[in-house]
């Protein structure tokens, strides 16, 4: 094989590992440190006229774009659209003028995400694609190409492709709430700096890795897993969910945190560990209520949490793993390393194909 393992047992734990570089090396490209500026290619449209943005994409990349979408809606205050790509072209969606789709594709070739722009296209739509293969066919059909440099992704589960996809994005969507005049030059340099810190804040994320395998028993056994997250650490949660599914073959959910008691919490009982993602923030202390809850009814819970009390907060839970302090910007990125990091100790765990799962294909290119 042409791209080798190094010292790692498998290309997904390589990958794993090699987030702060590769997320530093796609920052590069995407931030002016000089200036502390974010420096996106220039598209041949006008940015500052977009007034809808529509975000397609599947699996991982999927959930890069509902990150996205707190980011865009936030920054740039323009309304954000999202879709599974499958689904898209089927639901005869609204698509205006001054509309900008973007497409997150780990290999620039899904055939539902391409399909998805294509349909786009021919609704007068412009078209950004976030991709980590540069001469794919999603890369070519854009307007304006944003590349993660994510360098080859082996393992069939996406890992550094999405802590890039996410870089990439949370600088986009700086970029355009310039152009709409959204952002001032303090606001930018600030959130480039928070930016910034990304890289040494995943390093700090990956010294946890011990802890984590060490505590993968603890969910190996499980037939049933909950992830539970809020505001854009939610679509962490799905994607923690989706990890463990993909590799470790057991059934999980990821769900918003305040949306359990409206029925996975029936699902609770001694047997099912649930997974919390709690960043310190506005959202902490109703994160911790619904974990409680949770506890209240006898559930297993392992927290992840930067929060000072994490040790007190986590009273009660089977595990507690103690995250670096980071900027509420870059959590999503920062979050990511322990639920693939729990994934891939417990699909070793169960001595499952870790890097080529039953059934799932690295690039799905059928619809
Ligand atoms: C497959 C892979 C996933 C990936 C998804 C989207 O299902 O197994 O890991 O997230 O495709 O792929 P893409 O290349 O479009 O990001």
């Amino acid at each position: 094989e042409l791209i080798s393992k190094g010292n790692h047992r498998h290309y997904m734990l390589k990958e794993i590992y090699e987030q702060p570089v590769v997320v530093a090396q796609t920052l590069k490209s995407y931030l002016q440190r000089m200036e502390d500026r974010v420096s996106l290619p220039v598209p041949d449209f006008d940015l500052s006229a977009i007034r809808r943005v529509t975000i397609v994409a599947c699996g991982t990349s999927f959930y890069a774009g509902m990150v996205a979408k707190y980011w865009f809606e936030q920054f740039a205050r323009v309304p954000v659209d999202i879709d599974v790509a499958s689904e898209f072209r089927y639901r005869a969606p609204v698509m205006e003028d001054e509309g900008l789709m973007i497409v997150i594709s780990q290999s620039g070739e899904t055939a539902d995400t391409l399909a998805a722009l294509r349909h786009a296209r021919v609704e007068g739509q412009k078209i950004a694609a976030v991709v980590n293969v540069p001469t794919s066919s999603m890369a070519r059909e854009a307007d304006l190409l944003l590349p993660t440099h994510a360098g080859p992704e082996i393992g069939v589960a996406s890992t550094k492709a999405f802590t890039c996809q996410l870089a990439v994005l949370a600088a986009f969507a700086a970029n355009l709430a310039r152009a709409k005049g959204r952002l001032d030059e303090k606001a930018e340099k600030e959130l480039v700096r928070h930016l910034a810190e990304a890289p040494a804040a995943l390093n700090a994320a990956l010294a946890y890795d011990e802890s984590i395998e060490s505590m993968a028993h603890l969910v190996a056994g499980a037939r049933d897993v909950l992830y539970l997250g809020r505001g854009p650490d939610y679509p962490l949660a799905l994607e923690g969910a989706l990890k463990l599914k993909e590799i470790s073959y057991i059934h999980a959910e990821g769900y918003a945190a305040g949306e359990m008691k409206h029925g996975p919490i029936a699902l609770i009982d001694d047997q099912v560990p649930v997974i919390v993602l709690a960043p310190s923030g506005p959202l902490f202390e109703k994160t911790v209520s619904n974990m409680q809850e949770v506890q209240a009814r006898g559930g297993k819970v392992v927290l992840i949490s930067d929060y000072d009390g994490v040790a007190a907060a986590g009273e009660g839970c089977i595990a507690t793993i103690t995250m670096p302090k980071v900027h509420p910007l870059i959590a999503p990125m920062v979050y990511a390393v322990p639920v693939q990091l729990l994934a891939y100790h417990v699909a070793v765990a169960k001595g499952t194909d870790v890097d080529q799962p039953r059934n799932l294909a690295k690039s799905v290119t059928v619809e």
